[in-house]
């Protein structure tokens, strides 16, 4: 963390308005982000918490074609539905805008323009599908065709839905437009490019070297082997008709990828005017600190892309971490709305009312921060059940109602016990610093260990008992006891803030203006200050209940004949035997040399040290890799290939690559402390 932060802005990840959003969108980008804000708006620090609706891009027109209506009915509809899911849920945005208002337009237009007008934008001829009858340059999406790989004849221009490969409109055979059923044509379209490849050693220095040690392994890792495997111009306009329109250009719109987090920009500016603020001093003041909170498949939009928008736009500060979030699953599963395979957060909130806490919890207990995470049906009822019932309510309720049979409902007349004080800000120490470092699991978990050890008190102490034979030990347990609970009703906002609210009201003490530093003080509630004489902040869960989500998510489940969004992976290949495996000696190696083979774009000629020799291997990888990054760097190699002459140079072996989302090719790298030439089984 920066040392002298005069404000934190905040930034979650805009959803789609095109749908409503899982309980994974929730606990990978939104509730971090929440708990994140509120611990720092707890703490005392200026705290800006932005984020709204994603309202463009072609999955909006594509929802309303699915729905019989048009772009601004979905937008209009999701939008309201997902800014009170998150309300109800307890996400506590400062703003929470939407794409489609004239201010985002004018902010994400103002933005392309200036960098068109300093020429940091590069212009190029494409050949892309038109539609002759609807006037139209076709999205992938709306072009449809005979599959080259699998003959389906029903693939889309991006994707083949049946055999998962990843196309685009030109690998089609007879491709027919969606919109009028017409063969479409390939016509000359001229679009703007970010020139992403200009900016290499930019990234290199700010993300690579800057951020090596303070951001999370999955997000570094993701970003170097981005850069890595090398950065090329991107289109950042689009011909199509839903959208920021490009200023001065007919027919096109901001790709959804360069308006969106400018979202954030003109998120703050509404706040901003509608507060008495200047949103600059968020946006281009050195000591705002920006972080982003976002689910891992959008780490090269905020981590690359968008610093580099705003690194050549000039003015603007950059993220100081974008601690983004795995995956959840579900029941075993990967979670998916267009499945059916998910538990979308308006369901959740009509099957569970007035418990968002309890997802809170069990959602934060889980949180894919380092690899992907469960949530189970079964494991939200168990941690409803013994950790917010039975360690948390129950040590509340213990409380209370000994105070009232004992006290009068009144903290007894006694001192906090020596270490209680310590003790305390140990937990708390723990908490925070965990918090400070986005390890929200811990942090909860540190919190609850306050209710652990209230417990452990009331337990040894037997108050219920000695009040007869040692009256000042009953008082003393129930004085640390009561301090405890008080304490908790500060520390647990972050996490659970409606029950912090209850807890208080339990205790009668008004939190408004105390801070997470008045936690762990063993004196926040001065004997005979009156306190409520019982109360419950959780009920437990039926067996019942958890049926009836079982069944509904069995019966939601789209079969996988049916359903229209597939996996981008291919489909498995035919079936092998052992033997045929065993024939492929595969051999951990390491790149010494590479380089361009001359008259031949897409290859490079690679010396690999194989341990008990080095080898000459010829790849067709030179799109994705630059020659003169790869020395040094770890592959697996098929050792035993018969050699073959390519471009009249003998290539012996062949790399183990692996293909990302997107095309984009990875080396299949030998784990650690592995040395060349050592066998792969
Ligand atoms: O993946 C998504 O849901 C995108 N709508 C996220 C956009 S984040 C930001 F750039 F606005
Ligand atoms: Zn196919």
């Amino acid at each position: 963390m920066k040392k002298h932060a005069a404000r934190h802005l905040i930034t979650a990840a805009l959803p789609y308005a095109n749908g409503p959003k899982h309980i994974g969108h929730l606990a990978g980008a939104y509730l971090p982000a929440d708990i994140y804000s509120r611990f720092l708006r707890l703490c005392g620090e200026e705290v800006l918490f932005v984020c709204g609706s994603d309202e463009h891009g072609t999955a909006i027109p594509i929802q309303a074609r699915k729905e019989n209506t048009g772009p601004q009915a979905i937008i209009d509809k999701y939008h309201e539905l997902l800014k009170s899911n998150f309300k109800e849920l307890g996400i506590s945005f400062d703003v929470y805008d939407r794409t489609s208002a004239p201010h985002h337009h004018e902010t994400a237009a103002e933005f392309f323009t200036e960098l068109q007008a300093r020429n940091l934008l590069t212009e190029q001829l494409s050949e892309q599908y038109y539609d002759e009858t609807a006037e139209l340059f076709l999205a992938d999406r709306y072009i449809t065709g005979e599959c080259p790989k699998c003959a389906n004849p029903s693939a889309f221009g991006d994707q083949c839905e049946k055999c998962g490969s990843s196309l685009s409109p030109k690998d089609l055979k007879n491709p027919k437009s969606t919109l009028s059923g017409n063969p479409p044509v390939l016509r000359e379209t001229n679009h703007w490019y970010l020139p992403l490849d200009r900016y290499e050693n930019w990234l290199r220095e700010w993300l690579l070297e800057g951020h090596k040690s303070d951001w999370k392994t999955n997000v570094y890792g993701q970003c170097k082997s981005w850069i890595d495997s090398g950065l090329h111009p991107r289109a950042i306009t689009r011909d199509l008709d839903w959208g920021v329109k490009v200023p001065g250009a007919e027919g096109k719109v901001l790709y959804v990828w360069f308006d969106a987090p400018i979202g954030y920009i003109s998120a703050t500016k509404k706040w901003a005017s509608e507060n008495g603020q200047d949103w600059k001093k968020w946006w281009k003041s050195e000591d705002t600190r920006l972080i982003h909170f976002i689910g891992k498949d959008n780490i090269v939009f905020h981590c690359i892309i968008f610093p580099v928008m705003l690194h050549a736009h000039g003015g603007f500060i950059l993220p100081e971490n974008v601690p983004a979030n795995e995956f959840m699953n579900l029941e075993g599963d990967k979670m998916s709305t267009s499945r059916g395979w998910s538990v979308e957060m308006n369901e959740y909130l009509e099957a569970f009312p007035n418990r968002s806490d309890e997802l809170r919890y069990c959602l934060t207990s889980n949180m894919p921060e380092t690899k992907d995470s469960e949530f189970s049906w079964k494991d939200f009822q168990q941690k409803n059940n013994s950790e917010l019932v039975g360690i948390l309510g129950n040590f509340i309720n213990r409380i209370l109602v000994l105070c009232d049979k004992f006290y009068k409902a009144q903290v007894p007349q006694s001192s906090a016990c020596s270490e209680l004080e310590e003790v305390m800000r140990s937990h708390l120490n723990a908490a925070s610093l965990a918090l400070k470092d986005y390890r929200f699991r811990e942090g909860l978990q540190e919190v609850m260990n306050l209710a652990r050890h209230g417990n452990k008190i009331l337990t040894e102490a037997e108050p219920w008992k000695t009040i007869k034979t040692e009256p000042e030990k009953a008082a003393a347990a129930l004085f640390d006891g009561v301090q405890i609970a008080a304490t908790l009703s500060i520390a647990l906002q972050p996490f659970l803030p409606g029950t912090a609210k209850k807890l208080a009201d339990f205790l009668n003490l008004n939190t408004d203006s105390l801070q997470w530093k008045d936690a762990g003080n063993p004196s926040l509630l001065s004997p005979g200050h009156p306190l409520a004489s019982s109360g419950l902040l959780f009920s437990k869960i039926e067996d019942d209940l958890i049926e009836i989500q079982m069944n509904r998510l069995k019966a939601k489940l789209i079969p996988a004949e049916e359903i229209t969004i597939k996996p981008s992976v291919p489909a498995f290949g035919p079936e092998i035997t052992y033997d045929d495996f065993a024939k492929l000696d595969l051999r951990c190696g390491t790149i010494l040399t590479a380089e361009k083979v001359k008259n031949a774009d897409k290859l490079l000629l690679l010396q690999v040290d194989l341990g008990l020799e080095i080898r000459y291997i010829v790849s067709g990888i030179a799109a994705h890799f630059a020659p003169e990054n790869l020395p040094g760097t770890r592959v697996s190699v098929v050792a035993n290939l018969a050699p073959r002459k390519i471009r009249g140079i003998e290539s012996k072996g062949m790399l183990l690559l692996a293909e990302k989302p997107g095309g984009q090719l990875v080396f299949v790298s030998p784990p650690e402390h592995t040395e060349n030439g050592s066998v792969i089984r």
